[in-house]
């Protein structure tokens, strides 16, 4: 069953519902664009590079193989601590797939791996050598100027459940926090001041329950800032954030804040925050797909888990949420749009088309769906029944998170493609041709 749009909770402005269930690449008319046009095709240099952090886990390994269609180089980096090395080789064979298909595109981009944990400053600093010449960004250092063919970092690597952070705080703020800022430093070093990075809706905290409409970015920023909120009225945001429910929340609001003191102190920098809603969905080729290691704690893998028979039930944390159906409400993205976001986002950051260099983005649909319109929407391209356990409210949740994706769309050109369906659609086509996920012996 396609959800159906009145059934989702739909945003005051814009109604973005005819975009997001048509598959439709066509611009939007009645959006004003403030730039001529960001280029999501690399128009780069062939020598030039993108250094993807994290890059084996979900997210990183869809946006590397979305990067590499567009023709951009991509120097990967993972510890493999939440990711599997047959994950590479998969973006190898859809690579490869994408360019036989498409033989007038004569420059096959060049994948690069290494595997090293982005905090061991040491290997990395090894690994950034390797991509000094003499034709790039200055480094101001003792030995003299150097450049780096690394044009831009897109930065994935980070633990990333609140459930788990709230039990182990330090590794999580070890890990995203402590190594985050070695790792600005040493790029710094190397003249590499481009940066994308995975940010999360979580970084709304309290006033994701407190507004009653779609959330914009402006709701959390770094710098004092004036805008017009849904109901006309200029309003004054203060610096700060509210309510973060978890380490994990607090490590990604302190994250962007790092980012946004930087550009301050240094104007080379460029930044992008994207903050993610709910990924959803894979690659259609069924190649790449979402299995993390351990008890998953996000709502579609645990759907997973339990078609896979792995699970006995799901539990819906919460059926007394004041939404249609008493279930949580969110704003799924398919993970390809998703990583189509950062496309854009580095196309705006590298040809300097972002309106403040540390500048925010929400990645979402601006739709809803609650809870149980994803099960029946995974029922309904499983054919199969899944088991649900009515419990308490999972602590922590928020009840209604949808993105106000407005920014997106003018800024960046960027709008989702794909609907809830097709992200289940897709999930299911993973499942189905990996029982096992990435643990297949023949992976
Ligand atoms: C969570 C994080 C968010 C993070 C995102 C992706 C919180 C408060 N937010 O979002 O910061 O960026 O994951 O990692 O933790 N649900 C069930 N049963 C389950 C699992 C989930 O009913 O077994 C429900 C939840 O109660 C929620 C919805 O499904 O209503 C989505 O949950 P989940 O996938 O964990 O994502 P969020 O909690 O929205």
């Amino acid at each position: 069953m396609e959800t159906p749009n009145n059934s989702s909770t739909q945003p005051a402005t814009p109604d973005t519902s005819s975009l997001a269930h048509s598959g439709s690449s066509t611009p939007r008319s009645d959006i004003e664009f403030p730039f001529p046009f960001v280029p999501v095709r690399a128009d780069t240099p062939k020598d030039e590079y993108i250094l993807v952090t994290g890059g084996l886990g979900y997210i990183g390994s869809h946006t590397t193989l979305e990067l590499l269609k567009a023709g951009y180089n991509v120097v990967l980096i993972d510890n493999l601590s939440n990711s599997y090395i047959c994950v590479l080789d998969r973006i190898r064979v859809l690579v490869q797939q994408h360019y036989s298909n498409h033989s007038e595109e004569n420059h096959v981009p060049i994948l690069e791996f290494r595997q090293i944990d982005y905090g061991d400053v040491g290997a990395l600093r090894r690994i950034l050598d390797q991509y000094q010449t003499a034709t790039r960004k200055p480094w101001v250092g003792s030995d003299g100027p150097k450049y780096s063919k690394i044009m831009g970092v897109i930065h994935f690597a980070a633990y990333k459940s609140p459930t788990e952070s709230i039990r182990m705080p330090l590794p999580y703020y070890s890990n995203n926090l402590a190594c985050f800022v070695g790792l600005l430093e040493t790029l710094g070093d190397y003249g590499i001041k481009t940066f994308v990075f995975s940010s999360s809706a979580t970084v709304y905290g309290a006033m994701m329950n407190e507004s009653n409409e779609p959330i914009k970015e402006e709701h959390c920023v770094h710098e004092d800032e004036l805008f017009t909120d849904g109901d006309g009225r200029i309003k004054l945001t203060q610096q700060g954030c509210r309510g973060l429910t978890s380490p994990y929340g607090r490590t990604k609001w302190m994250c962007e804040a790092i980012l946004s003191d930087l550009i301050i102190s240094d104007p080379d920098w460029t930044v992008v925050a994207l903050r993610y809603f709910n990924p959803v969905g894979c690659d259609p080729s069924g190649l790449l797909g979402e299995d993390p290691l351990g008890l998953p704690n996000n709502l579609m893998p645990v759907v997973c888990k339990v078609l896979r028979s792995e699970l006995p039930a799901l539990k819906i944390y919460g059926t007394d949420y004041n939404t249609n159906d008493g279930t949580g409400v969110r704003d799924f993205i398919h993970v390809t749009d998703l990583a189509m976001g950062h496309l854009a986002a580095i196309a705006a950051a590298t040809t300097n088309c972002l309106y403040t260099r540390f500048r925010s983005f929400n990645l979402g649909s601006g739709l809803g769906h609650s809870v149980l319109e994803l099960v029946e929407a995974m029922e309904q391209v499983s054919m199969r029944e899944i088991k649900l356990q009515l419990t308490d409210r999972r602590s922590g949740d928020v009840a209604i998170s949808i993105a106000q994706p407005t920014r997106a769309e003018k800024e960046l050109n960027w709008r989702t493609q794909r609907s809830l369906l097709d992200s289940c659609r897709d999930s299911w086509n993973f499942l189905t041709r990996n029982p096992l996920g990435y643990r297949n012996p023949e992976s």
